[in-house]
């Protein structure tokens, strides 16, 4: 039913390099969407384009550190520039902790990680949003589980996505009225190399991965639930069982919820 949503749809997608937002950006490629591939890493964002390019999308590659400001206006600006419109902005660029706070031998990680997670997020929104109120576009959010709980060894993450989600939750409310929707999607582990880029005790990139990785959604099922949710102009995707139960138990049962997390984190799954 919402097969031909984003066909010829002009779309923004932070952090396309790699994991989600490289799956979704694929998976809208397939439906015949114009992206455009947000990040850091240039290499991996034209393999990302290439391959966006055979499936039938058309890719644009614009380097940018979403953590900055500038680069977020600019890659608006460039956006427009190339098709002249924005029908949806998918908010996905991220990075994670695996830390203990009292392990930590500088809190600096917590300011990064909330100038890409939740700044990256507002400033793309800001710059985005004359365009998409003239589309009646989409915003798209992909926070997690830690922007509904607290989850041990990610406080700084918890914080940053519980800020993106205050955020898109009080824009929505604003929004109404103007055609433009916003749909959080709330993934539970996926099995991307995320954990390992997350910033360990030492400020370095951890370097392993923690999450058995074969146990967890794939990177597909995610990205398809992203898209389908926000085709359906959805307010949130809460991902699995787990995830859906915390919501009610955190009302009636919050410390079931703490035991759930901690669980989880010692799992890796
Ligand atoms: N994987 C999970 O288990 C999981 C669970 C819940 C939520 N999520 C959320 O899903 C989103 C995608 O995660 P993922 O698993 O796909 O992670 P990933 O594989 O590590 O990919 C992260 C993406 O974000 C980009 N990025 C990081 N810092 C950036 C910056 N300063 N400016 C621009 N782009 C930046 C990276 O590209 P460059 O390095 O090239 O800049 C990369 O494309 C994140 O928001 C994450 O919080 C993931």
């Amino acid at each position: 039913m919402t097969d031909h949503v984003f066909e010829d749809s002009v779309v923004i997608v932070t952090g396309a390099s790699l994991g989600i937002g490289r799956e979704v950006a694929l998976q809208l490629a397939g439906r015949g969407a114009r992206l455009v591939l947000a990040a850091r890493q240039v290499d991996k964002l034209e393999e990302a384009a290439q391959e966006c390019r055979q499936r039938g999308g058309q890719a644009l590659v614009v380097p940018t550190d979403v953590s900055l400001q500038a680069d977020c206006r600019l890659l608006v600006e460039r956006s427009v520039q190339e098709y002249g419109r924005i029908d949806m902005l998918v908010n996905n660029a991220g990075r994670t902790m695996w830390a203990l706070i009292d392990e930590i031998q500088d809190p600096c990680i917590f300011e990064e990680i909330m100038r890409i997670n939740y700044f990256g997020c507002m400033y793309c929104t800001y710059y985005a949003l004359p365009h998409l109120k003239q589309t009646r576009g989409r915003i798209v959010g992909v926070s997690s589980v830690a922007g509904k709980s607290g989850v041990p060894t990610r406080t700084g993450y918890a914080a940053s996505k519980h800020a993106m989600v205050g955020f898109l939750d009080s824009l929505r409310i604003e929004l109404q009225g103007s055609g433009v929707s916003v749909t959080i999607a709330y993934p539970d582990f996926v099995a991307t190399g995320m954990q390992s880029r997350g910033f360990g005790t030492d400020g370095q990139a951890l370097g392993y991965n923690p999450v058995k990785v074969e146990k967890v959604m794939t990177t597909e099922e995610c990205a398809r639930r992203i898209l389908s949710a926000a085709a359906r102009r959805k307010r949130e995707e809460i991902m699995t069982l787990r995830a859906k139960l915390g919501v009610w138990l955190k009302l009636i049962a919050p410390e079931m919820v703490d035991r759930i997390a901690r669980k989880a984190i010692k799992q890796g799954r």
